[in-house]
């Protein structure tokens, strides 16, 4: 009998040690497996058992109990450190510093360009416009013979083309949507319209074979050039500044009569920056409007001029580099 209370005592001491010094939750499991298993030491010393007397068996008997407790509570208590550990570190690794200065991500920014267009809308759209849009490629119909610029009119080398093969062209303005837009729907209308257009002009710091322009177009009952005007002015004025002074020009496009040019006073010089007029009776009858019932007017001009005036910007070609030292600024 004293050999197994020896070894049952044996048994409680060097599991408590493993237990104390033991590291994660799985050694912790294999330690329990090893002790107090099915297999395990204490089921291997009780084997002895049979050997006893009735008389030492509960002496016995009970003694395994109080180790194996014993061990139990070293286990949970074990367990029980891990895991409070486990939290610790864990809350530790996922705390933020709030001290720590910040990673700077740098802002996206409107492009100058786009900036300008989501002005003119805004201005266009508080007074009622709906933006429309057209194709970049063209035929020959809606870019120049609906727009009263037959195939001989000395107009068409007012704006050198790039064609297709094929017959089509790349749209050298964005009059062609008017043209579109009026087929497909009835007066009244206000429509503004945003758009790339092309050229066959050769590259320097004031052209762009391709560059954008917008047009603006409304048809109604009655709408007189004093329209045109007020109009210009509301948008000229909204863009530059209250008191810009506006002069209106006449001028000749094929798609208007009367055509005007319109110069806003800017740092003490006229720039001319947009061209309009009333809708030529030929353009409507174009689209099967009748001349006699709806006059209208038109107007257009190019996105990079108003931003190369409202921000000083001396090469169109800035426009397009997407250098962003440039492009920073706005
Ligand atoms: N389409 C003309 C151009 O590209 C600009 C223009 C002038 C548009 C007069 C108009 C207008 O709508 O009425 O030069």
């Amino acid at each position: 009998m004293t050999s197994i209370l020896e070894q049952l005592t044996e048994l409680n001491t060097v599991a408590v040690k493993a237990i104390a010094s033991s590291n994660s939750l799985d050694d912790l499991e294999q330690l329990r497996l090893k002790y107090l298993g099915k297999k395990g030491e204490l089921s291997q010393i009780l084997r002895g058992m049979g050997k006893l007397s009735p008389e030492e068996r509960p002496v016995v008997g009970s003694q395994a109990n109080v180790v194996k407790e014993e061990v139990q509570t070293s286990l949970e208590q074990r367990k029980h450190n891990l895991l409070q550990a486990q939290i610790e570190a864990q809350i530790k690794a996922e705390s933020i510093d709030v001290t720590m200065p910040g990673v700077n991500r740098p802002l996206g920014r409107i492009h100058p360009l786009n900036g300008v267009v989501d002005r003119v809308l805004d201005i266009f759209v508080g007074l009622g416009y709906t933006v429309a849009t057209g194709p970049q490629i063209e035929t020959d119909y809606y870019n120049f013979e609906a727009l009263n610029t037959p195939a001989d009119h000395p107009a068409r080398d007012m704006q050198d083309t790039f064609y297709l093969p094929g017959g089509n062209l790349l749209r050298t303005h964005t009059s062609s949507v008017q043209i579109r837009y009026m087929e497909n729907h009835q007066p009244p209308i206000r429509i503004i319209a945003p758009g790339r257009v092309y050229r066959r002009d050769t590259v320097d710091a004031t052209h762009s074979a391709v560059f954008n322009q917008v047009e603006i177009l409304a048809i109604d009952r009655g709408l007189k050039f004093t329209d045109l005007k007020g109009t210009i002015k509301v948008f000229l004025q909204q863009m530059f500044g209250d008191d810009l002074p506006v002069q209106f020009r006449t001028s000749y496009f094929p798609f208007t009569e009367p055509s005007a040019e319109v110069d806003v006073q800017w740092r003490g010089q006229w720039l001319e920056v947009m061209g309009c007029g009333m809708v030529d009776p030929n353009v409507l009858e174009a689209v099967g409007y009748d001349p006699e019932i709806y006059t209208g007017f038109a107007a257009g001009f190019g996105v990079e001029r108003f931003a190369m005036v409202l921000h000083q910007i001396d090469d169109i070609r800035r426009l397009y580099n997407s250098d962003l030292r440039f492009l920073n600024q706005f």
